[in-house]
């Protein structure tokens, strides 16, 4: 009688063709009674066991998990681990007698086969194929029952039915919203191919909702603080959505490598209406400046609320803060990297070649690289079971559309260790990442002379920096030339006693061994990339909060679900009018992004701004502020202060 468990639906097998269920979205159910067509006699439908209710046990469960902080009613679990839930039935339940099968659907086709039906069985008929199921507990005409998702099942949200067999059919519960719950990876446990031992990394990478990205310059590095409130409302459902839109097949979504691959294509517009559209022209008046966002979970609600219309408009560091949240949100430990000085291969040599006129100029028509002043992308935690065990660990990847990877605009992951090791011939773009890391060497081509300049590598780039003219980083190199597509000659720094300067298009060559160079951008926009993070010319860069934010005022002190007033004033120093200005408040935990527009501040007039909130968690909290309009970019600050619970004093702090 087991064919009668799947019932093929239209959605398979269409005109002989197999179509991969690629969507969390659409649901189909199965029947709530299926009569089995054997030649049996015509008997009572059941034997009167009926089900009165499931509880998924949210509270409790989601403690368990280390997913409580969700704003969210549906029960998060993560995969390997057991939860529990209560079935009510309308006798007491016999484990000898009773067929009670747990049923968990995920997609349009459910399919035993692809991980997208299981079923779990606590009675006489044994039925469990991947995930585990136990009876914890009877009392009275309740049980307690125990799941565990296996290591490597899809992730998504899945509904629940529960599922009583007779001899002469299957009759299941109906349909129920609340008995929905959702799978993440699970960095906790030592059998996820996501799994991380520390649990200050774990708290760092996976839980931790605020964050630092660096900008600027290497010489004047400057940061910001970003929401990335993977444990909003709604932000979950966004992520899942975000494989929906991208037809990421159900079956590839339990691979933290496909999820991490899939992801860096979906996330950019490019090629496939993914989330964010990048925008270094300068004028950004047909959307929102990359330097207004505040955080990630806009970001992903808009795309998510507006049909998955891609959001306009976005630079680097926004790319890979949308992006760390995506993958916090699913479970896979994940981090904003910074690279000052990232150089853009795009010539496929695995190194960054930048070719001046007899002017010292760039050549532009022979220089086929570009280096941004900075470039931001991530770094994934994983194991990768495709390659060989010390590749596994950190991964990059990067989703700020730059170069096609089979076809369409992503990059990575690939291996932190095997970019070290100069180990480029491992999935998926090496070649390019080692690129941007290490961007060993420009060559300058002038008519009366021919020089070569190793240009030192200054990033921030803790895990894939290495000292520069190391014996470790020659055979790096040596070793990336042997796997690249063709070579030149590496020269160690101390050979290259040239220095240079970059002033604009300018190049100043002097004789003099430093130890550092400038770059000041930005390029002219003529090549390819053009600067990221660089601002249009005649906007004024900020030199700080304080001096023109006079207050961010808070009434009180902040308890967990009490009403706070935050008052922000802001006042305009210059002696020129400021338009079109946007104010953003946000905080995970505290707020929902709050966008405040000011068609024109006058010059020494100021604006005050007050929002009420209510701090949903508790602990130590981030309120962060961004005013940005074209002619001020990006002015930020932020407030620092600790959520505490109404019913406990202080003593425990
Ligand atoms: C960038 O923004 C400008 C003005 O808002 C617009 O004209 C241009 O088409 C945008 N570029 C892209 C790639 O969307």
């Amino acid at each position: 009688s087991s064919s009668l468990v799947h019932l093929p639906g239209p959605w398979e097998h269409q005109h002989g063709r197999i179509s991969l269920d690629n969507s969390n979205s659409h649901e189909s159910n199965l029947l709530e009674y299926e009569a089995f067509d054997v030649l049996r006699p015509r008997g009572p439908l059941d034997e009167g066991l009926s089900v009165l209710s499931v509880d998924m046990r949210v509270a409790e469960n989601r403690k368990d998990h280390y997913t409580d902080k969700f704003k969210s009613s549906s029960l998060i679990v993560r995969r390997n681990k057991e939860f529990t839930i209560i079935i009510k039935l309308d006798r007491a339940f016999s484990a000898e007698q009773d067929d009670v099968q747990v049923e968990f659907l995920i997609g349009s086709s459910p399919n035993e086969n692809k991980g997208t039906y299981i079923t779990v069985s606590i009675g006489k008929g044994k039925h469990n194929r991947h995930w585990k199921g136990r009876v914890v507990e009877m009392q009275g005409n309740e049980v307690t029952v125990g799941i565990t998702p296996d290591a490597s099942c899809i992730i998504g949200r899945f509904r629940t039915f529960v599922a009583i067999v007779t001899d002469f059919g299957r009759r299941r519960t109906q349909r129920n919203q609340d008995t929905d719950f959702y799978v993440l990876f699970n960095p906790w446990d030592p059998a996820d191919q996501v799994y991380m031992d520390k649990e200050e990394d774990r708290q760092e990478y996976v839980m931790n909702d605020v964050g630092i990205i660096y900008n600027g310059e290497y010489n004047n590095i400057t940061s910001r603080s970003w929401n990335f409130g993977q444990f909003e409302e709604g932000v979950l459902d966004a992520c899942l959505m975000v494989m929906d839109a991208g037809k990421v097949p159900l079956l590839f979504r339990g691979n933290a490598t496909e999820v991490v691959r899939q992801g860096s294509a979906l996330l950019n517009a490019q090629d496939d209406k993914g989330v964010m559209v990048g925008n270094w022209s300068g004028d950004y008046s047909s959307g929102t400046a990359p330097t207004a966002w505040t955080g990630s979970p806009e970001i992903l609600l808009k795309y998510a609320s507006e049909g998955c219309e891609p959001v306009c408009f976005v630079q680097c560091w926004v790319f890979a803060g949308v992006m760390n949240t995506f993958m916090r949100c699913l479970g896979i430990p994940a981090r904003v990297i910074t690279n000052f000085f990232s150089a853009h291969d795009n010539t496929g040599n695995v190194k960054t070649d930048i070719v001046l006129d007899k002017d010292g100029k760039i050549d532009r028509s022979r220089t086929k690289d570009s280096v941004w002043n900075y470039h931001c992308w991530n770094e994934v935690y994983m194991k990768r079971p495709d390659l060989p065990e010390n590749f596994s660990g950190w991964q990059v990847v990067d989703c700020t559309p730059q170069e096609t990877s089979d076809g369409l605009y992503r990059c990575g992951p690939t291996s932190v260790n095997a970019i070290k090791e100069g180990e480029l011939s491992y999935p998926f773009d090496a070649k390019f990442v080692f690129a941007e890391v290490k961007s060993m060497s420009m060559f300058l081509l002038l008519p009366s002379i021919q020089c070569v300049v190793i240009v030192e590598n200054a990033n921030i780039l803790p895990s894939t920096s290495m000292n520069l003219g190391s014996l470790k980083e020659r055979e790096t190199m040596q070793m990336a030339e042997r796997r690249g597509v063709s070579s030149r000659d590496y020269l160690p720094p101390a050979e290259a006693g040239v220095t240079i300067e970059l002033q604009a298009d300018t190049i100043k060559m002097a004789t003099k061994l430093l130890k550092c160079y400038q770059f000041c951008v930005p390029y002219a926009s003529d090549v390819q990339p053009t600067v990221c993070g660089c601002f249009s010319n005649n906007s004024v860069t900020s030199p700080g909060w304080d001096f023109f934010v006079k207050t961010v005022n808070m009434t009180g002190s902040p308890m967990v679900g009490k009403e706070l007033m935050v008052s922000v004033e802001f006042l305009n120093p210059y002696n020129f009018i400021l338009q079109k200005v946007h104010l953003r408040i946000d905080g995970p935990g505290l707020i929902p992004t709050k966008l405040k527009y000011y068609s024109q501040i006058l010059p020494g007039a100021s604006v005050t701004y007050k929002v009420l909130l209510i701090p949903r968690l508790l602990g130590k909290k981030v309120l962060m502020v961004c005013l940005d309009c074209p002619l001020l970019r990006q002015v930020t600050n932020q407030l620092e202060f600790v959520v505490k619970d109404e019913n406990r004093n202080d003593l425990k702090e």
